[in-house]
Formats: structure tokens, C-alpha cells, sequence
């Protein structure tokens, strides 16, 4: 699969079978959240792995469109450290490239996920933050729930011309 299969194939997955991701796969996708552009290439993310049960069912309390969790191997929490933000303001874009890398990645390896959307909603972060203990200075930004899907998407038509606007609006 090339880059652009990988990108009209990816799709929100929600359900997940039991089959766990290896470590080999785990640190696939971390390294190609990694590899992602940042602000002046400052790379102020850092990744929570959720693997334990307990943990994820805390996190799916923090979150309200979070079910899917019961049923992720793990979740990744993608996450701001503002202490190595060097242009101020940028950390949430910075993540958010690093969250479609891992979003391909699980795409051209076979895996589900989905981008359960925590920053900017101040009561999902400050859960999130206490149920990972983060630090005042590390902000959560997403959750990404991961697996070996176990459902399949319908193929979608997205491009629309309508939207793309020439020299001006
Ligand atoms: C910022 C953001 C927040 C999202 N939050 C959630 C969420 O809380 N729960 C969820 O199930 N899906 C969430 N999604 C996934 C979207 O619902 C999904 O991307 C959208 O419906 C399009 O479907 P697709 O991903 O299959 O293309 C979120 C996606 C983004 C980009």
C-alpha cells in the first residue's frame, strides 16, 4: 500500500478483536508519529501507552465518546510538552500531524484506530491529565484507540472541487 492508498483506505475504526498489537507494531507507529513535521521542528509531543485494562476504563470514564476503548488493545495519548514548545501556540498542529502519521501507519499495517478528540475541551483534559498523572506542563491532545479491527468500511467519494479555491476566495 502507498501513501495515498493509505490515505483514502484509512477510516475510524470502533470495534477491535482480541488479537493484541506486537511491541515491534506498537513502536512502528510511535516512530512514525516521530517523523512528523513540528514548528520549528522543536518535536514537543510525547505518547502515553495505555495497555492496562484498568487504566483504559479510567480514560474511557474521562471521555464521553470513548466505548470503543472496552474493546482497543491500547491507547496512545498524544500529548503537548509545553516546556519544549518553541513557538507558542503550535503544540495542538504539531500533534495533530504526529496523530495522522500513526493513523497511516495503522492503515498500511493492517491495524484500526481511531482520534477520540480531547484538546480543546478544558474537562476532557483535566481528566485525561489526572487519570495519567501528567505533569502541569504536558497537555493531552488526543487518544488514539488502537487494534486489529474487527469491522470493515465502505469505500468514500470526498474530493470536492466546491472547496478548493483558486488565487482567491
Ligand atoms: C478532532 C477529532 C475528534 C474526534 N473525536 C472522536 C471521538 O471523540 N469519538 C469518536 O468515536 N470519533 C472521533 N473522531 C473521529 C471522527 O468521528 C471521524 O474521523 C469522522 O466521522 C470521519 O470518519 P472517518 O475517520 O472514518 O473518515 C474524531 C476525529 C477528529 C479529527
Amino acid at each position: 500500500m502507498n501513501t495515498l492508498q493509505a490515505i483514502v483506505k484509512r477510516r475510524s475504526i470502533r470495534k477491535f478483536s482480541d488479537k493484541p498489537l506486537t511491541q515491534e507494531q506498537l513502536e512502528t507507529l510511535l516512530k512514525a508519529a516521530m517523523f512528523a513535521p513540528t514548528a520549528r521542528n522543536c518535536q514537543e509531543w510525547e505518547f502515553v501507552v495505555v495497555r492496562d485494562r484498568a487504566v483504559l476504563k479510567r480514560l474511557m470514564q474521562a471521555h464521553p465518546y470513548a466505548q470503543m476503548l472496552s474493546t482497543a488493545d491500547c491507547a496512545v495519548v498524544v500529548c503537548g510538552n509545553l516546556s519544549r514548545e518553541t513557538s507558542a501556540g503550535y503544540w495542538p498542529g504539531d500533534c495533530a500531524a504526529a496523530t495522522q502519521n500513526i493513523l497511516l501507519a495503522a492503515t498500511e499495517m493492517g491495524l484500526g484506530s481511531v482520534w477520540l478528540g480531547v484538546y480543546p475541551t478544558e474537562e476532557r483534559m483535566s481528566a485525561i491529565a489526572d487519570v495519567l498523572a501528567l505533569p502541569q506542563h504536558v497537555r493531552p491532545f488526543n487518544i488514539i484507540a488502537l487494534g486489529h479491527p474487527a469491522e470493515t468500511k465502505e469505500d468514500v467519494e470526498r474530493f470536492d472541487p466546491a472547496k478548493v479555491h483558486y488565487e482567491k476566495w
